[in-house]
């Protein structure tokens, strides 16, 4: 198995990886040394989203997650500070062309939250949704087309990048290369 970035670490999770693209199934696996990396990784991923999309950042806390979401909001050109949505569970940013909501759902408790606060028509057609902690979002949260797995290494991160859907397979095969 090959790892990105050279490093000759094995990463378990890793499922069909590749050295420098993407694999058949639209999943692969690379190494992360540092923040920056992170952020890169999540530039990547601006380059191919579309609205519509739903991406889903798991990890243990300080894995990375908003890192990546940060990387990304740079890319598509915001400039200002990328607050963690843990407190807030969704932060909202306007691009001319559409929404991207941030949410975070690590201290989601109560489903019934989903309707009181409409949050299943923050997923739609016209906005790009990214999700960290999809796993305390409960049974409603819709389903992702991306998922990007981080998992914390004593040195740096590893991620695992999948599309599940026609629409993040398209995707994950699209992205720029490093
Ligand atoms: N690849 C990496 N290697 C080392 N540290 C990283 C890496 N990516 C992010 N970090 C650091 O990990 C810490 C937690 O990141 P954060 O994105 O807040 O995690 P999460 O949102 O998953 O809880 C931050 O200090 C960040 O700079
Ligand atoms: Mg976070």
């Amino acid at each position: 198995m090959k790892i990105q970035a050279g490093s000759s670490r094995p990463f378990p999770e890793s499922e069909g990886s590749v050295g420098r693209g993407v694999s058949d199934a639209g999943v692969f696996s690379l190494m992360l040394p540092d923040d920056a990396a992170t952020q890169a990784l999540g530039a990547r991923l601006a380059r191919v989203v579309r609205p519509g999309l739903s991406v889903w950042l798991s990890g243990d806390l300080g894995a990375g997650k908003t890192t990546l979401a940060r990387g990304l909001l740079r890319e598509l050109g915001y400039t200002g500070r990328v607050k963690s949505p843990t407190y807030t569970l969704v932060e909202l940013y306007s691009f001319s062309r559409f929404n991207l909501y941030h949410f975070d759902f690590y201290r989601f408790v109560d489903p019934d939250e989903w309707q009181e606060a409409g949050l299943r028509e923050y997923f739609n057609d016209t906005s790009l949704c990214l999700v960290e902690w999809p796993e305390k979002g409960g049974e409603l949260l819709p389903k992702p087309d991306v998922r990007v797995c981080l998992e914390i290494f004593d040195a740096g991160r590893g991620a695992r990048v999948q599309g599940l859907t026609e629409a993040g397979i398209r995707c994950i095969a699209h992205l720029p290369r490093l």
